[in-house]
């Protein structure tokens, strides 16, 4: 699979840098934009994030990456001997809409159309299409080749062929695929992001603590910590007697605070136990002091790689 062709179309802040990472993966990355300025400047771009990434200890050969990527400005040329096409153009329906109907022409009809749109479901715009069975969203974050994972989000028509494939491709591109189940606005990413963000704009609002000390409760804490566990890792670690234990101490305080913004989402019983069962899958609650202890030790490398 390293070596295939991968075509990326529109080359700004994410375009550029998912060329960095399939570049990084040894795949031949052809980029387009409509812009020429644009175009113009991605292989300086590229060759600027790899050297970067080089003297971060992270690439070994930048050189060599930047050799693998090319630019086109014409857009059937670029996209027509890629296995996987990766859409970055602006968060836009309608130019989303133009131009997967285009794709869908000018792309070898077992090539993967991804989409890397932050919001929008795939359906939204690539539902008329003949090939739509191709197409799905492929969210990364910002900037992918620092945040490994990816939100793989297929809409009701997308084959699970071509959901295989992009699994199997991004997996060996050093990405976490996550597989997003159902077409939802915004995916998980921006869905966690957007309570978090809400809430921050209204203590601020609400004169709770400036921006920039909201800003730094998730820099110097909870960031630090969802760098190594997610939100019910957290919380399962943090009580003695486990996620459950939590639900039952905590679990009232958080639904007072949601229910003061009309916001009442209870926790009941039987969504806990299921929280717990998936989580138990990989963190055994036998072992609970051992688990507290590793994610100690986690928090201390990343306290020295702060900083270090
Ligand atoms: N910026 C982020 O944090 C982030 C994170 C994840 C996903 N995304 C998503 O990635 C996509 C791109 O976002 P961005 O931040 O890189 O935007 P950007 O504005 O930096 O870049 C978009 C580029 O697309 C080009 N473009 C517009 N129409 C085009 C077309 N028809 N054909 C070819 N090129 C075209 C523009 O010239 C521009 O260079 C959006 O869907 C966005 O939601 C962004």
């Amino acid at each position: 699979m390293s070596g295939s062709a991968v075509a990326v179309v529109g080359a700004g802040s994410i375009g550029v840098a998912w060329a960095v990472v399939f570049a990084r993966a040894g795949h031949q990355v052809r980029v387009h934009d409509v812009d020429a300025a644009r175009r113009d400047l991605v292989p300086r771009e590229v060759r600027e994030r790899a050297d970067e990434l080089a003297a971060h200890g992270l690439l070994a050969d930048p050189e060599a990456l930047a050799s693998r990527v090319e630019v086109g400005d014409d857009l059937a040329e670029v996209v027509g001997p890629a296995v996987h096409v990766q859409e970055c153009v602006v968060e836009s329906e309608e130019v989303k809409r133009e131009l997967f109907a285009v794709l869908d022409r000018v792309a070898s009809p077992t090539a993967v159309l991804a989409s890397s749109s932050s919001m929008m479901p795939v359906s939204r715009f690539a539902a008329d299409l003949p090939g739509r069975d191709r197409c799905l969203v492929v969210h990364p974050g910002n900037p992918p080749y620092l945040l490994p994972v990816a939100e793989l989000v297929p809409a009701e028509f997308t084959s699970a062929d071509a959901v295989e494939r992009t699994h199997a491709l991004l997996l060996a591109a050093g990405m976490a695929p996550v597989r997003v189940e159902r077409e939802v606005e915004g995916f998980l990413f921006n869905r966690l992001q957007g309570a978090l963000l809400r809430e921050a704009y209204r203590l601020v609002r609400d004169g709770v603590a400036s921006a920039t000390d909201v800003d730094r409760v998730v820099s110097q804490g909870l960031g630090r910590r969802w760098a190594v566990l997610g939100p019910f890792a957290t919380a399962d670690l943090n009580t003695r007697g486990g996620l459950t234990r939590h639900a039952e101490l905590m679990g009232p305080a958080y639904l007072r605070m949601g229910a003061e913004h009309g916001e009442v989402e209870e926790w009941p019983a039987e969504l806990v136990a299921r929280v717990a069962d998936d989580l138990h899958a990989e963190q055994h609650p036998d072992e609970w002091a051992a688990n507290v202890l590793s994610r100690d030790r986690a928090l201390m490398r990343v306290a020295g790689a702060v900083t270090g």
